[in-house]
């Protein structure tokens, strides 16, 4: 038997710790929840008795201290564990780096607010463990669930969403949205790899990418009303799902970075226009026109680029400013050469709308490339 050099004793002599395996861990993906976390472990407590689990919070630093009081709990309850997150923003993200921390066979997501009904949990791991089913999702949408009190424009864009995915990814699950769902790590940890770490919509994600193969049951809930703090849910929240969608039916060929990037390059391609526009009509030079616009487009880029596409990593305060600063200095080359393509181009042919583009497409390239290097650092 190989032993390593500074050993006397064979390997085999370790002892096995003395906690009993998991057989559940509930992932619990958390931004400004720090009075629903007492709350929701006492709820668990209650709901699990007769079962070995062990509860994850996945927190991303948020600012009222919730990892603090998670970590306080996990001192006198050795079923609790918190990760924190620093410089990360995202649901999905944080509920896919909570399962892949846990060792139990069998891992559940619910939200921290209280919204999702807890008392669930055991009927949903005996699915699972008699091998009826490999993920079971808490479902509104199957007879005897319902979506509680949403108001009629959630309402109906939430049944929107569902139906677009359905019927676009061939989903045939009722509440491919839910946020509260079961299923064996195992099978997670084969999809996880193909998964997006952005946006809301994990098991949607997960039932997409699985395409199928998955043995899905659905129990029915009822989503419950918030008590403390607020939903994260945004209007942005459309375009993650979009987003989504549109990633799983190109079989990840396009990425919702780069839709983001392609729409917020055709709305500074817009901005570019009117700015060279406005100057010409000013009587401005045609290179300082260009430069003019260069530079409106490229601090109109920046700012809708930190609004939607890097929203999870938007940068703030003074990081913004010099978020903006080192993109102007790391694209300085980008807009010269913007200029010098545009000019040039416009000595040849005094098109003033074919020399702007010429330039500003040279800039946007330029600004995407560096800037998703150097000022958000995405993958
Ligand atoms: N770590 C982390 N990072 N947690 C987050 C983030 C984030 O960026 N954003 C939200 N959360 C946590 C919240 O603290 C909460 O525990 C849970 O994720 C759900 O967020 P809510 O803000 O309460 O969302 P909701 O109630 O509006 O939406 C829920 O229901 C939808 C179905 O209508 C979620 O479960 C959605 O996933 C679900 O689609
Ligand atoms: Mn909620």
């Amino acid at each position: 038997m190989a032993r390593h050099p500074g050993y006397t004793q064979p390997m085999t002599a370790i002892s096995p710790g003395t906690a009993p395996a998991r057989q559940l861990c509930v992932v619990v993906p958390t931004f400004k929840e720090r009075d629903n976390v007492p709350r929701l472990l006492a709820k668990l407590d209650a709901a699990l008795s007769a079962i070995a689990w062990e509860v994850i919070f996945v927190d991303d630093n948020s600012p009222d201290g919730t990892w603090e009081v998670a970590r306080q709990l996990a001192q006198t309850d050795s079923r609790v564990r918190c990760i924190r997150r620093i410089g990360r923003r995202g649901l999905s993200g944080a509920c896919i780096e909570g399962i892949l921390a846990s060792s139990a066979p069998y891992v559940a997501v619910m939200d921290a607010d209280l919204q999702h009904d807890e008392t669930q949990l055991p009927k949903m791991l005996g699915l699972l463990q008699s091998g009826e089913a490999e993920l079971v999702v808490g479902s509104r949408y199957v007879s005897g669930g319902d979506t509680g009190n949403f108001g009629s424009t959630r309402l109906g864009g939430s049944v929107l969403a569902t139906n677009i995915a359905k019927k676009l990814l061939h989903i045939d699950i009722a509440d491919p949205m839910s946020g509260f769902f079961m299923l064996r790590r195992d099978r997670f940890e084969q999809l996880a790899p193909k998964l997006s770490v952005q946006g809301f919509k994990i098991l949607l994600d997960l039932v997409a990418t699985a395409g199928g193969k998955l043995r899905v049951v659905e129990v029915p809930f009822s989503f419950g009303e918030r008590q403390h703090g607020e939903s994260k849910l945004d209007s942005l929240v459309v375009l993650d799902f979009l987003g989504l969608v549109l990633a799983k039916l190109t079989n990840d060929l396009v990425s919702l970075r780069f839709l983001l990037f392609a729409l917020v390059g055709g709305i500074g391609l817009g901005v570019h226009f009117a700015t060279l526009y406005v100057g010409l009509r000013l009587n401005l030079p045609f290179a300082e026109a260009q430069g003019l616009a260069a530079f409106v487009a490229m601090t109109g880029n920046f700012l809708l680029n930190n609004q939607l596409t890097y929203r999870d990593q938007r940068l703030r305060g003074f990081a913004l400013v010099r978020g903006l600063l080192m993109f102007y200095l790391v694209c300085g080359v980008g807009l010269l050469a913007n200029v010098g393509v545009a000019a040039t181009v416009f000595d040849q042919e005094p098109i003033w709308w074919l020399a702007g583009a010429a330039g500003a497409l040279m800039g946007v390239v330029w600004n995407y490339g560096v800037s998703s290097l150097f000022v958000w650092r995405s993958k």
